[in-house]
């Protein structure tokens, strides 16, 4: 929160993969220590290819990207991105409460992180950690013995305890129960508040999309548009296609 420079730059980023054409093209994005910025889209129209250029795990096609002043591919300092990808890259062996712990490994001394060792300190943060996603009573089950919901829930939770920089969340309230929903989504814009974690989230939901974020960005056709305002862009829709696609924005 000392440091207001973007959390994340992307500056006229054209983002794909290898030997193929760009799936989206001359995106620019701003996201400021503390924002919650939302991206919607129809399936495949590339909103987790960007989620994954942000991340720095695709080269750009076109453009600079940026993270906490470090532009690709210089990496950002380790343990500052959180990334929770809609697989969830969970750690199948370990238990529940060893896969939250992960998340905070970076904040231990150097050799506690060479054995992989969470400390008591740690374990107890990876405890409340799982108890603001309300699965503490998986603490010590083996995550491969969990539902999908309850495995996305462990890396929410893991992302939580690692209190990143930039937090890139795809999809991550799928799978969960409206109730688990609203409990997991107040734990994670809590980082925002108390944190100042810039989050850039893909949400398929519209309206809840405008719930959650400062700031809501529709991909599309190949490009990024800004939907904050709804007012606005009723103007702009006259294309059916899209309202059957958008009925959450026949409000006004
Ligand atoms: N690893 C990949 N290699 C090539 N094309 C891919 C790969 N992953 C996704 N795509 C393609 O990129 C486009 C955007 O996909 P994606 O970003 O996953 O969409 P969204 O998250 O908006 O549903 C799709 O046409 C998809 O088929
Ligand atoms: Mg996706």
């Amino acid at each position: 929160m000392d440091d207001q420079r973007p959390a994340l730059h992307l500056d006229h980023v054209s983002a794909g993969y290898p030997s193929a054409r760009p799936v989206v093209e001359g995106v620019d994005l701003v996201v400021r220590p503390g924002e919650v910025v939302a991206l919607v889209g129809p399936s495949g129209a590339g909103k987790t290819t960007l989620l994954r250029t942000a991340a720095g795990l695709l080269r750009p096609y076109a453009g600079t990207v940026t993270v906490l002043g470090r532009r690709w591919p210089e990496r950002a300092p380790r343990g500052t991105i959180g990334y929770i990808p809609q697989r969830l890259g969970l750690v199948h062996h370990a238990t529940t409460l060893e896969n939250v712990a992960m998340g905070g490994l970076h904040r231990e001394p150097a050799y506690r992180n060479l054995l992989r060792l969470p400390t008591s300190r740690l374990i107890t943060e990876a405890e409340a950690a799982l108890d603001a996603v309300g699965l503490l009573d998986k603490a010590d089950a083996p995550v491969k013995e969990l539902s999908g919901g309850q495995q996305r829930r462990t890396a929410i939770a893991r992302a939580l305890l690692q209190r990143p920089r930039l937090l890139l969340a795809d999809e991550f309230l799928g799978e969960l129960d409206r109730q688990t929903a609203e409990t997991v989504q107040a734990a994670v814009l809590h980082l925002a508040e108390t944190h100042g974690t810039a989050i850039l989230l893909v949400e398929h939901h519209l309206t809840k999309a405008h719930t959650m974020a400062d700031r809501v960005h529709e991909v599309d056709g190949g490009r990024l548009r800004d939907i904050t305002d709804p007012a606005r862009v009723d103007l702009e829709i006259h294309d059916d296609a899209l309202l059957e696609r958008r009925p959450d924005l026949e409000v006004a």
